[in-house]
């Protein structure tokens, strides 16, 4: 790594094929965000510029899995490419059974309806907001462990997504056991801006849930990513390559739910996967009411394939560090500028804290949704908000949740965008920046019941 440090990284790669991107002028983008209720998921892809609503879904995949797509076995049953994605779930990630899904949140319903009980609770290092949602589904109450430096956007902690054992051990003093399924952890942390999890803290918690008979269960949606913040920043772990850091770190876990959407380098796909024979075998029945057959799981053999593929590629050092050393080149431009964002730098996006860049906007005027407008409107660029709006309310007492962090993700789609694309979105933002006292929140007129982020319709204040 030593040879590496005075050069700047590039794309490990070279362009093929190319998608054209249209630019809009101001007054389109001006329509275009009122007919969209100042809501960036409802804009049409057409009138977006640059695409950072997310990372999921959104890669661009290689030559070697659109090969693959081509070996697709379209069998209803036993399909080949399923045992393929099998063979490297095993391999890289290191569990014995593969229940695949259409995508993480597949997974997600399966596990929670088998293990959650009304009534019973489950921790985990800050909430998701599908994961969450399954968990409320199936009667489970969320309860967040993270430690307490998560939730702070200028805390230089390097491993902001750890779980706070005393937060947990007061849990299960207060609840006992019995009542908590399993602890889940997400490898990276989306909603704290992409942060990771130490190996150390992963061996701690493994090992207190194993005198407390608590289950792990890994959101390894971004683990490949959490790996890298590893092995460039935990002692002892340098020399090991990145398929050795996930194969330990998954080997701290019971299973695992994984949207193949980020780390997988597809465009649909997940999985869940376990080392319970009992808890598979459920999983395996579950998945045929809801997903498709336990060899497809609502995927086509081609989309297994590409995944099976992906995980292999995803492991690359040369990918992973081009991958977020992007993400880094825009965060350190950013923070040069003087702009606030989420520090360290996650691994899938770079987050603008919408509270320090519109100190002005009360938490109900909604900054971040408010920000990622004017950042459309400014350049055709698309974010996404995390803030009040995806926190969503309380399911006891109807309010809104009010988060501490109240971000606006800039989120890099792998292998899709060039260095200038990065260099423009700086400007964006910093044109913004300059013109951020002039700038009125929103209001909400709009709110669907369940993810009201996705659909939710706002005014200008
Ligand atoms: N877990 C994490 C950490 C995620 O980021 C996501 C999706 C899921 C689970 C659900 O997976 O979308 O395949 O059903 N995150 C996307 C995002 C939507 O933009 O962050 P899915």
């Amino acid at each position: 790594m030593e040879k590496y440090k005075k050069r700047s990284w590039a794309e490990p790669y070279k362009i093929k094929v190319v998608e054209p991107i249209k630019m809009t002028t101001r007054t389109e983008r001006e329509k275009a965000l009122m007919e969209a209720g100042y809501n960036t998921f409802l804009l049409k892809s057409e009138d977006v510029y640059i695409d950072l609503l997310t990372d999921s879904g959104t890669n661009a995949m290689s030559d070697n899995q659109w090969a693959g797509m081509m070996l697709g076995d379209e069998a209803y049953a036993g399909s080949k490419n399923y045992y393929h994605l099998e063979e490297n779930v095993q391999k890289y990630y290191g569990y014995k059974y593969l229940v695949p899904t259409h995508q993480g949140r597949g997974a997600e319903n399966i596990i929670s309806k088998i293990l959650i009980k009304p009534g019973m609770f489950v921790p985990g290092n800050m909430y998701f907001t599908t994961t969450r949602l399954h968990q409320e589904l199936a009667g489970g109450t969320f309860v967040d462990v993270i430690i307490d430096e998560a939730h702070d956007p200028v805390n230089l902690h390097p491993f902001k997504g750890n779980v706070d054992i005393d937060k947990f051990d007061a849990l299960v003093k207060k609840v006992g056991a019995d009542k908590i399924p399993y602890i889940t952890i997400g490898v990276t942390v989306n909603m704290a801006g992409g942060q990771p999890v130490s190996m150390a803290n992963l061996r701690e918690v493994r090992s207190y849930c194993e005198k407390h008979g608590v289950r792990v269960v890994f959101d390894a949606t971004r683990a490949v990513e959490n790996a890298y913040f590893i092995k460039v920043r935990e002692k002892g772990y340098e020399k090991k390559s990145i398929a050795e850091i996930l194969h330990e770190m998954c080997s701290y876990s019971d299973a695992c739910t994984m949207s193949g959407k980020k780390d997988c380098l597809v465009n649909i796909g997940g999985f869940l996967a376990l080392n319970e024979r009992d808890v598979f075998e459920e999983a395996r029945n579950m998945v045929v009411v809801y997903e498709g057959l336990h060899t497809y799981g609502g995927l086509a053999g081609r989309d297994m394939e590409a995944m099976a593929r992906g995980i292999e590629e995803s492991v690359q050092w040369d990918h992973i560090r081009a991958r977020i050393g992007q993400v880094e080149y825009v965060g350190e431009k950013l923070s040069a500028l003087g702009i606030p964002i989420v520090v360290p730098v996650g691994g899938h996006a770079v987050f603008l804290d919408a509270k320090a860049f519109l100190p002005h906007l009360k938490q109900i005027e909604f900054p971040a949704q408010t920000l990622a407008a004017e950042l459309y409107l400014e350049s055709g660029i698309r974010s996404m908000e995390r803030g009040i709006v995806s926190a969503g309310r309380s399911k006891e007492t109807g309010d809104h949740y009010y988060p501490k962090l109240e971000l606006v993700r800039l989120t890099f789609p792998r292998r899709v965008y060039t260095q200038a694309h990065c260099d423009v979105t700086v400007e964006a933002v910093d044109e913004v920046f300059d013109r951020r006292k002039s700038i009125k929140g929103l209001k909400m007129v709009y709110e669907p019941k369940y993810l009201r982020f996705f659909q939710a319709r706002f005014e200008k204040l």
